[in-house]
Formats: C-alpha cells, sequence, structure tokens
C-alpha cells in the first residue's frame, strides 16, 4: 500500500429522511471520486441512494454492488469478498470512495461484511467510518418515546427468525428494539406477551416514507403484514 492509495468512507445515511444525514457525511460524498451503494441481484434500487440524492452534485458517480438476496454462507462469503476486491481496486487507482449503508453503518448492515473482507484481503486500506442515525433512534423521535432511561438496559435483536431473540435476552433489559420484524410476527407477537411488553409495545413502518405507519397497538401486525421496513420498540 503506497501514499496514493485511496480511503474507503463507510457512512451511514439515516432511515430516510434527506435531512437526517450528518453533515460530516454530506462533505466526504461531495468530495469522493465515486459512491458505492448495495442492491439486490433482483434490482438496483437503492433506498441509500435515493436518501443522499439530494445532496450530490449531477456528476457524482455511484456504482451499485449487487448481492445476492440468499442464505448460503458460501454464496454471501464470495460477494462480500467480490465487491471488497472491486472496492481495493479502485483506492488502489488512488481513488476516493464512500460506501453508504441505510441507518447506520455498523448496525445490521452490509458495510460490516465488505470491511471485514477488506480488512482480510488489504490489511492496510485506509478505512474511516461515520457513523448514521439508526432507524430505531429515528422511530423514538418519531413517536416522542424515550429509548432507554436512567438505570434501564435498551437490547436491539433480530425479529427476521421470530421472537426467540427476545425470548432467550428480554429478561436483562427493560427496552427491546426489534428490526427485521416484518415476517414471524405471529411468533413475535407471542414472545412479547410471554414478556408482558405487548402493552407498551409500538411498530413503525416504512418510517420516513410516504406509507409511514406508526401501529399503536403491536396485535394488528399479524393481520397486517408488514414489508420489510419494520420494527418494534417494546417496554416492560
Ligand atoms: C438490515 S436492518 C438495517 C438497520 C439499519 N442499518 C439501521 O441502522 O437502522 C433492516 C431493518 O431496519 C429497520 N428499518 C430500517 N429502516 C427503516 C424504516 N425506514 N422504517 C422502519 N424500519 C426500518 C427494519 O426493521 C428493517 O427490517
Amino acid at each position: 500500500m503506497n501514499q496514493a492509495n485511496g480511503t474507503l468512507y463507510g457512512i451511514g445515511v439515516g432511515p430516510g429522511d434527506p435531512d437526517l444525514i450528518p453533515v460530516k457525511a454530506v462533505k466526504i460524498l461531495n468530495k469522493v471520486d465515486l459512491i458505492f451503494a448495495a442492491s439486490s441481484t433482483k434490482n438496483l434500487h437503492s433506498r441509500a441512494v435515493e436518501i443522499v440524492r439530494p445532496h450530490l452534485p449531477e456528476t457524482a458517480r455511484v456504482h451499485m454492488l449487487s448481492f445476492p438476496m440468499t442464505k448460503d454462507p458460501v454464496q454471501k462469503q464470495e460477494s462480500w469478498r467480490r465487491h471488497a476486491r472491486t472496492i481495493i481496486g479502485e483506492l488502489r487507482r488512488g481513488r476516493n470512495a464512500a460506501f453508504i449503508t441505510l441507518g447506520d453503518c455498523l448496525t445490521y448492515a452490509t458495510y460490516g461484511y465488505i470491511l471485514q473482507a477488506i480488512r482480510e484481503i488489504s490489511p492496510a486500506t485506509r478505512v474511516i467510518t461515520i457513523p448514521g442515525i439508526t432507524s430505531y433512534q429515528a422511530a423514538a423521535a418519531r413517536i416522542n418515546l424515550p429509548l432507554v432511561e436512567g438505570e434501564q438496559s435498551l437490547l436491539v435483536v433480530s425479529g427476521a427468525e421470530g421472537g426467540d431473540n427476545l425470548r432467550r435476552a428480554c429478561a436483562c433489559a427493560e427496552n427491546v428494539v426489534i428490526l427485521k420484524a416484518y415476517r414471524n410476527t405471529t411468533d413475535i407477537l407471542a414472545a412479547l406477551e410471554e414478556a408482558e411488553m405487548l402493552p407498551a409495545s409500538v411498530a413503525i413502518s416504512n418510517l420516513g416514507m410516504a406509507d409511514e405507519k406508526v401501529i399503536q397497538d403491536v396485535r394488528e401486525l399479524a393481520e397486517l403484514r408488514p414489508g420489510y421496513w419494520t420494527l418494534v420498540i417494546a417496554k416492560k
């Protein structure tokens, strides 16, 4: 690695409102040579790109990296390493690049895997990470609800596989955020009931989007079949 190599900036762009991007991130996005963003192999759409678009000059170079929607660990690893090599290739040409991620880039985000692959392939790569506002911070702000207070604890879990993460850990925390609460909602609701958290739980879908929905009675999730952009803030 020589002095001429570029820097990679990992940037969290917040959950939806373009005004919720850190000033530092906007400054960096306006000076890098290119911007990488993740999409699925099914389409090249990226909400992260939509969020940063108002802050970018028309000439900004955006490079989509498509990731397969698969649970196969070998395929996933292969795509992280392939994309890490693409990014490293640009940095080695002396270009500075950003990798943008929805919400915070170190919270349930592809950037974490890319970072690990870059460290393995090219450990001397200069990487600077700029944190973003997470979806659950913005959701709590949206409904003016304190996330955690005094001596309480806050637990953040994935609901993608249902309520078991909540069951395992809820004894330790008075406040729980469930991200990826878009499927297995019946089991998530059962776990919330077991933890006596059902009455004080709120779900938010599509925060910051035209079809944003605040679901005060989370039991409605069972019928609503919410989309991917759904989270629950639960309290004892
Ligand atoms: C892979 S995680 C990404 C988390 C993100 N990096 C963050 O800092 O919030 C995706 C989950 O985040 C939550 N999420 C992200 N954006 C959201 C939004 N605008 N509205 C509701 N939930 C959102 C949903 O639970 C979604 O399933």
